[in-house]
């Protein structure tokens, strides 16, 4: 996995930390040196360190809180830079020659970068911002690690729409040469992809299709990977020889080829495919995608996911399934299930009639039901519910539209530490599947589990941020093994949007071995 290095807003913290340790370096860098405003310099950003966690809760409801995360960001940059190039310096200059660069820097940018930084630790009184509690070891203590894996006993409802699929992929077809399609279309989060799973697990798909398939599609569509995809999912349903069908599938680029193999892989076979979170409206694609599917007698299914009808009109579906919301009773026992954690509900009446009220607002949105649930499960005081009820997330700009304001606020609730490592994977694309091991390593590389060395080794604790993050469903487990029969991770689109949006301006993508979108102020 190559991945670049990423720095956002909830970075910050951990990068002040590692700019005290490298300020207190500069003192062996006698030419660059300069105590008074090395001092004033640590002395501003411990004062904006203390304001770090609010402001970033309220740069959402507050414009003037975010511009100032974001100028703190290009400040905290600039100074970075300039420290990389004094070590760089000071070290060149060993037994050689003095660069001039050494007073430059001693004299001028130095001190702008001091007075831009006191300039926005004035500001913070200004924004209100204010210490927060020392929260993390606290919070971090109390939370549940427990992993929610996805299984059939903790879903909720969804039996009438399970069972409408599942009738139309045993039912003969009308036109044999034409690959039926079934369209689960509906909001992001609202549980298309667990019914496409609770479809193709079930006992009378293993009767009725000799083989199965699934490919995570996601937003960004390529032709030929997810042919080899789909050919390697299906081949290695078929002998468990994973290893060897990953080589065959993956190695080759030619699309006749790949197609030609599928074909053949197909031929008068009963088959189910799923293609799940569709955003591509590119129709001739998908007709050049599905036609080994279509030729010759066609005794397959296919199941697509997506948010988007008109990406299911254009796949040219046979059938199409608007998934609503959760009914009232289901939504309230999901919810029990997390908020509550075991505990009996009328034991709380209390808390009961508030948390009807908050399963009110989640219109019967599954992901909405499950986060706000895993939040309230440590907290049992009123008011912390109250406060849960009445905030104002539900109402965010419509700029933020697309960020579901619910899971913001799960993350608002992580400890900073969890935050920053969460913020990290903004290098994520979409639909992007990670190793458990190497997002660890990344962190620890970037310094983000330094700072907690108390009875833990760095890697414990990486385990334990992941840990949480899956409990979280901010990871989630892919739906296959890969070869090896390991599991890999994906972030939900939804929260990958979250991660780029609390990663702040700069940031940094993984795209094959390009970098895309970078902000101006991006550096690194
Ligand atoms: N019926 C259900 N009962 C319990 N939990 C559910 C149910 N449906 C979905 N969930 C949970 O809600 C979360 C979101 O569900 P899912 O990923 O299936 O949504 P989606 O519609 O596929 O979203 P997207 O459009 O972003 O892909 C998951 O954590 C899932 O486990
Ligand atoms: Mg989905």
């Amino acid at each position: 996995m190559a991945a670049q290095h990423s720095v956002g807003g909830a970075f910050l913290s951990s990068v002040f930390q590692e700019i005290h340790r490298r300020l207190a370096l500069t003192r062996y860098y006698r030419n660059y040196y300069d105590e008074e405003v090395a001092k004033k310099l640590e002395i501003t950003l411990s004062s904006i360190n203390e304001v770090l966690d609010d402001a970033e809760t309220k740069q959402y409801q507050n414009p003037d809180v975010k511009k100032w995360l974001d100028d703190l960001q290009h400040e905290v940059y600039e100074l970075e830079q300039l420290l990389d190039l004094i070590s760089t310096d000071a070290l060149q200059r060993k037994g050689t020659v003095q660069r001039f660069v050494s007073g430059f820097i001693k004299r001028s940018p130095y001190k702008v970068l001091l007075q831009r930084l006191q300039f926005l630790a004035g500001q913070k009184d200004i924004l209100r911002l204010q210490k927060e509690a020392t929260r993390d070891n606290h919070v971090w203590e109390n939370l549940s690690t427990t992993r929610s894996l996805v299984d059939e006993s903790s879903i909720y409802g969804r039996y009438h729409e399970k069972e409408e699929i599942i009738h139309f992929l045993v039912a003969n077809s009308d036109n044999d040469n034409q690959v039926s399609i079934i369209s689960i279309l509906g909001l992001g989060g609202m549980g298309k992809t667990t019914l496409a799973q609770l479809v193709f697990n079930d006992h009378r798909m293993t009767e009725q299709f000799e083989i199965k398939a699934w490919a995570d599609v996601s937003e960004s569509f390529d032709l030929v990977g997810l042919t080899q995809s789909i050919l390697w999912s299906f081949q290695s349903f078929q002998s468990h020889n994973e290893d060897f069908f990953f080589e065959q599938a993956f190695h080759n680029e030619d699309l006749e080829i790949l197609q030609h193999q599928l074909q053949q892989c197909l031929t008068g076979k009963r088959y189910l495919l799923v293609l799940d979170d569709i955003w591509s409206k590119d129709g001739n694609m998908w007709e050049h995608l599905l036609l080994p599917f279509s030729r010759g007698s066609s005794r397959g299914k296919v199941i697509v996911t997506t948010r988007d009808k008109e990406v299911a009109s254009i796949m040219g579906s046979t059938r199409l399934l608007h998934l609503k919301q959760l009914e009232e009773s289901d939504s309230w026992s999901l919810f029990v299930k997390d908020a509550f954690l075991g505990r009996n509900v009328v034991e709380y009446p209390n808390l009961e009639l508030i948390g009807k009220k908050i399963v009110e607002k989640c219109g019967g949105m599954p992901l909405a039901l499950k986060t706000l649930g895993i939040i309230l499960q440590t907290k049992l005081s009123q008011s912390e519910w109250v406060e849960i009820l009445e905030t104002d997330w539900w109402h965010l700009p419509k700029s933020n539209s697309n960020i579901n304001s619910i899971l913001r606020l799960s993350y608002l609730n992580l400890p900073s530490n969890v935050k920053r490592c969460f913020a990290y994977c903004s290098i994520f694309p979409k639909g992007y599947e990670f190793d458990k091991g190497e997002l660890i390593k990344l962190w620890m590389a970037d310094g983000l589990l330094k700072c907690w060395g108390r009875h833990n080794s760095e890697e414990e604790l990486g385990n334990e941020f992941f840990n949480h993050l899956v409990s979280i469903s901010f990871f989630q487990q892919s739906v296959m093994p890969t070869r090896a029969g390991k599991y890999y991770f994906i972030m939900h689109n939804i929260v990958n949007d979250l991660a780029k949006s609390v990663s702040g301006e700069s940031r940094l993508r993984i795209e094959g071995d390009n970098v895309q979108d970078i902000p101006e102020r991006t550096r690194h």
